[in-house]
């Protein structure tokens, strides 16, 4: 077996986001690479503009950063900001975005990455060789000029996200407000919680996602569906929680 053996730092996470000025901190010598999700998965939090701007600034030029975007689309108006400007300006970022969110094409497994021809040549030569197929490049590339579906798509989410949260101040549950296609909410007080209340949920049919493994046992994240959907998963909830 043959490893390049490298060590990933942890950094504890700010009031359910990346704390920056943490991040910044822990970079040492031997660190090649700084991840941001932006907005963040599993918990829907959002750095704005300006202080991942300040961050990009701070980090030496010879370590990566990797701006994922997968919820880009999501956002309103007033949040966006043009990453890719300070793609020019910073060689050493690469912003990436998927098409299997707000697009629609998870099926289709195609997403992409920005970055200047230094960091995009380094990923080139590591790429597998069969990796997007072409109906797939097709589609990705149509989908990018389809302003109406993705305008339709935020105003589902932002709608979807609406009917869940009501819900949840309805029955008194914490949540992490979000920025993403889905939301964090605390469904107990004790560990077990979100492995039970999920267990509970796929007995009625309900797929969502426990949070266990990133250290938030009394928690589940709910992805935003369609209205139906989402009075499907308040309904059976309801009833779970009594
Ligand atoms: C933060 C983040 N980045 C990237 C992805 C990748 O999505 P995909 O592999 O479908 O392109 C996901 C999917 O859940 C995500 O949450």
């Amino acid at each position: 077996v043959w490893s390049i053996g490298p060590r990933a730092i942890e950094v504890k996470a700010k009031d359910f986001g990346h704390d920056l000025q943490a991040m910044a901190a822990a970079i040492a010598d031997d660190t090649r690479l700084v991840f941001i999700a932006n907005p963040n998965n599993p918990t829907g939090t959002f750095l704005p503009a300006a202080e991942l701007e300040a961050f990009l600034k701070a980090v030496p030029q010879h370590v990566v950063v990797v701006i994922d975007e997968a919820y880009n689309e999501y956002l309103s108006a007033d949040l966006q900001y043009e990453s890719t400007d300070w793609v020019r300006t910073f060689p050493n970022l690469i912003v990436s975005r998927t098409m299997s969110k707000a697009y629609g094409l998870a099926g289709l497994r195609v997403g992409f990455a920005i970055g200047q021809p230094g960091v995009t040549d380094l990923l080139n030569r590591i790429r597998q060789p069969f990796n997007v197929n072409s109906l797939a490049q097709a589609a990705a590339v149509a989908a990018l000029t389809d302003k109406a579906f993705l305008q339709k798509s935020a105003e589902v989410n932002a709608q979807g996200y609406k009917q869940l949260i009501q819900a949840f101040d309805e029955l008194g549950l914490t949540y992490v407000p979000s920025y993403g296609n889905f939301v964090l909410v605390k469904v107990g007080d004790d560990d077990g919680a979100g492995a039970r209340v999920n267990l509970a949920l796929l007995k009625q049919g309900i797929i969502v996602r426990p949070v266990g493994n990133y250290g938030l046992p009394q928690w589940l994240r709910i992805t935003v569906g369609l209205p139906e959907e989402n009075a499907a998963f308040i309904a059976a909830l309801k009833t779970i929680l009594g």
